[in-house]
């Protein structure tokens, strides 16, 4: 990986996503989050990433999409 999104990236296994409706985004896979910083946090078999943008652990999802009614 680099700092340019999506740039340099080898792919090595096939990564399901779903979009859970009023919900999160799941991805179902191992995978590597990189955050602004640039810090790494590696996620396995199933991560939550926020959609509804309520979430106080961003990027990941924390269940605030429920107690602000997200529709979408
Ligand atoms: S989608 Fe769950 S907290 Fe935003």
């Amino acid at each position: 990986m680099n700092n340019e999104a999506g740039a340099n990236v080898k792919v090595d296994a096939e990564t399901i996503v779903e979009t859970m409706p009023n919900g999160p985004l799941l991805v179902y896979g191992n995978v590597t989050v990189k955050d602004a910083s640039g810090n790494l946090s590696k996620k396995n078999n199933v991560t939550a990433f926020c959609r509804c943008g309520g979430s106080a652990n961003k990027p990941f999802c924390d269940g605030t999409h429920k107690k602000i009614g997200f529709e979408g």
